[in-house]
């Protein structure tokens, strides 16, 4: 087991104690503004003590929020990668005004894999199961870019775990940030199939936002949530490269 003394058992999966400080940050309208998937990330990072000192991979950086946080927490250095452009913007500006040394790049995930390898790799990644046609412009809560990951939610989850051996050093760790929605045991499957050892290191159960309420019915008639369930479980997945 992975340093659980860190982590409270009062539930049936870990739950973190304490919250780390939010990086001050400003969020352009078109770029993710931070929410608890991004906060319960930070504070794993902090309560794993695995970012001090070691080479970070920020995956879908959007604001840069996680990355400042490794910065702020003595990375040897953070290097982040997000699709958006505007997200590459907002994360260069916030990073400056944070005075955090963050190497942003505009591109996929996939494409830190020519950069690899790193200590540890932390993503929050578009992770919301999204039904046939695109229902984003009647949510208006954001950049769809951000959340929609397929009908299963796994677009992206599937094959970043398959590719995390890839971006990560012998002995590197993996910190991954989703709905228990997309599927725990399928993230911690393909981490296995990739030849890594995962286990949820923190989880949180919040409300619907504004995404997932506007779905709750397309999510309770495909069999995805139970009927009148209107709360998801973010999940934490630390995994290690041997
Ligand atoms: C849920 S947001 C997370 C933002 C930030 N890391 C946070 O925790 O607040 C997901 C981000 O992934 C980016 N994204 C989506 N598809 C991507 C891809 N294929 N490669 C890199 N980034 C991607 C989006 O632009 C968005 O900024």
């Amino acid at each position: 087991m992975i340093g659980t003394a860190l982590f409270s058992r009062l539930t049936e999966r870990p739950t973190l104690t304490t919250t780390y400080p939010e990086p001050a940050i400003s969020v352009a309208h078109n770029v993710y503004q931070p929410q608890e998937d991004s906060r319960l990330l930070v504070d794993a990072m902090h309560h794993s003590a695995l970012i001090p000192g070691r080479r970070v991979l920020d995956l879908c950086t959007g604001s840069g929020f996680v990355a400042i946080a490794a910065a702020e927490m003595g990375c040897a250095s953070v290097t982040a990668f997000d699709i958006c452009p505007h997200a590459v913007r907002c994360c260069g500006d916030n990073a400056a005004l944070a005075g955090a040394a963050v190497d942003v790049r505009e591109g996929s995930w996939l494409d830190a894999v020519d950069l690899a390898p790193f200590d540890v790799v932390v993503a929050n990644p578009p992770y919301v199961p999204t039904p046939p046609g695109d229902d984003s412009g009647s949510i208006g809560a954001g950049p769809s870019v951000a959340w929609n990951a397929g009908s299963d939610g796994r677009l992206i989850l599937d094959p970043l775990c398959e590719a995390a051996p890839k971006l990560l050093c012998d002995g590197g760790s993996l910190l991954l940030v989703h709905s228990a929605i997309a599927g725990v045991q399928q993230s911690l499957d393909r981490l296995k199939w990739a030849g890594m050892e995962g286990e949820v290191i923190a989880s949180k159960w919040i409300p619907f936002g504004p995404v997932m309420s506007a779905r709750a019915k397309w999510l309770e008639d495909t069999g995805r949530i139970p009927r009148g369930r209107r709360e998801e479980e973010l999940v934490v997945i630390r995994a290690e490269k041997p």
